[in-house]
């Protein structure tokens, strides 16, 4: 249940550093299920004893149900006066106007400083070791990407933060999180085996920062389909749209974003599609766990103002942005100091394009393209254009479905987004993307080889 990754929404914030006089009085328990292990009984009480909360709505799985992420997930989890609020789009929060901002738009819902307090459950459902592990590898994932760092509760990093709230991760008979800084104390993440993979763990973790799921965005019907027949009953909630004070699109949406749902997900019977992209070549990246995406990582970095502190500013370039260490962080497989460059491929593919039009093949074509080649194309304008891709010949292996196994990607939304995979015959017509530079990835398996393409592309400047 794995593919790939890319964009989101985040918790809506506003914009000056956090302090502890940030942190109000105001609560935000939203929890959000991802998987529920197959038991049909939910230890409720454990998590009533951490947070304080009631989960009665909380969705039983069936009998047999796997619990993979995603095969059961059960809704957002609110405190029940919070739940009705934003279902009707009403966002004060308690009659006292306390909390006139809609819920997430809130500094309170990230971690001032951009220190989250953890630590593991020593109590009650522990997690095994080999957990333990994947949690601290999905901790260091975000913290080599962002400025975020994670630091074990004590009395030291208590006044260092100035509050008291805390990730608990405890073994879960599902993989759950609130979304953002709930202002509670403890705050519960819960993996089960079903979660053992650090992008799955690190996908809880980004609740907690603040993000919602990639297809909760209230732009998501522009990107995917919602297929209400095929979801098991009692789960539409699952795919509930949130509006705009409630979630913040700061980046493009992303199918390929550690934060989305896969196809299958709460399927009524585990193979028809509940969600679909409407660009089919972006069938195989939804729902991928493999890695965080460009977008995931640059949308926390932003949210947490990782680049504040930076000096010179660069100007990345190719959809680059200035990271933590203020250097240019680039979309893969862009690299340079301001993401001018693109990485060399398999026996020297690939390549800068810059001239107006031109040509461009697969390997050794017209023979066959080999194994286990990677080229890129970075076709660059020098300003806004149009560039049109065709394709007079068009043979990769086919998988019959989302192209697998040998593939060319068309980065067609822009550099550091999922493109469509195209296999078989190709792309049915010319490919125009509109912005100042095109990316294209080929692939090819250690298996099979074809004649592979060939391209003419044109930059038409605006
Ligand atoms: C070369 O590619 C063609 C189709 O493009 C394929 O039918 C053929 O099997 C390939 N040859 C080899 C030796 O792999
Ligand atoms: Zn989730």
């Amino acid at each position: 249940m794995t593919l790939c990754c890319i964009v989101f929404l985040v918790v809506f914030l506003s914009s000056q550093g956090c302090t502890a006089e940030d942190i109000t009085s105001g609560r935000y328990d939203m929890r959000i299920v991802d998987s529920i292990h197959g038991s049909p009984k939910l230890n409720t009480n454990h998590f009533r004893l951490l947070s304080g909360q009631k989960l009665s709505q909380l969705h039983q799985p069936s009998e047999g149900l796997n619990d993979v992420e995603g095969t059961y997930e059960a809704d957002m989890k609110l405190k029940p006066v919070q739940e009705i609020e934003i279902m009707n789009g009403v966002h004060t929060l308690d009659g006292a106007g306390r909390f006139k901002r809609k819920v997430v738009n809130n500094l309170e819902y990230v971690w001032p400083k951009g220190i989250v307090v953890f630590k593991f459950n020593d109590f009650a459902n522990i997690l095994p070791n080999h957990i333990k592990t994947t949690v601290l590898s999905a901790i260091e994932k975000w913290e080599r990407t962002t400025c975020l760092r994670f630091r074990e509760m004590s009395e030291d990093v208590k006044r260092q933060v100035g509050h008291s709230n805390y990730v608990i991760f405890s073994k879960g008979p599902g993989c759950s999180s609130y979304v953002g800084m709930a202002n509670n104390g403890p705050q519960e993440i819960t993996i089960s085996e079903s979660c053992n993979n650090v992008v799955s763990v690190a996908h809880e973790i980004g609740h907690s920062l603040g993000f919602y799921h990639e297809q909760s965005r209230p732009d998501r019907d522009y990107f995917v389909n919602i297929i209400t027949e095929n979801i098991k009953p009692g789960f539409e909630g699952d795919f509930k749209k949130y509006d705009q004070q409630t979630i913040e699109t700061r980046e493009m949406y992303d199918v390929g974003s550690a934060m989305h749902y896969g196809p299958t997900w709460f399927s009524k019977d585990n193979t028809a599609h509940t969600i679909e992209p409407k660009d089919k070549g972006l069938l195989g990246i939804m729902g991928q766990r493999d890695e965080l995406s460009f977008i995931d990582i640059k949308t926390a970095n932003e949210l947490y103002k990782c680049n504040a502190g930076c000096a010179n500013r660069l100007d990345c370039k190719n959809d680059g942005y200035i990271g933590p260490n203020c250097e240019c962080v680039c979309p893969y497989p862009l690299s340079g100091k301001t993401c001018e460059d693109v990485k060399r491929g398999t026996l020297g593919c690939g390549g800068i394009l810059t001239g107006r039009s031109g040509t461009f093949t697969s390997p050794n074509f017209p023979n066959n393209y080999t194994d286990d080649a990677d080229c890129y194309w970075l076709i660059q304008a020098t300003s806004k254009s149009d560039i049109t891709v065709r394709f007079d010949t068009f043979e990769v292996e086919d998988d019959g479905s989302i192209c697998r196994y040998d593939w060319l990607e068309i980065r067609k939304y822009g550099i550091g987004l999922a493109g469509p995979k195209f296999c078989g015959n190709g792309p049915s017509d010319q490919i125009v993307y509109s912005g100042s530079a095109l990316m294209l990835h080929f692939h090819s398996d250690e298996h099979y080889t074809f004649k592979g393409f060939r391209a003419t592309y044109t930059i038409t400047p605006k």
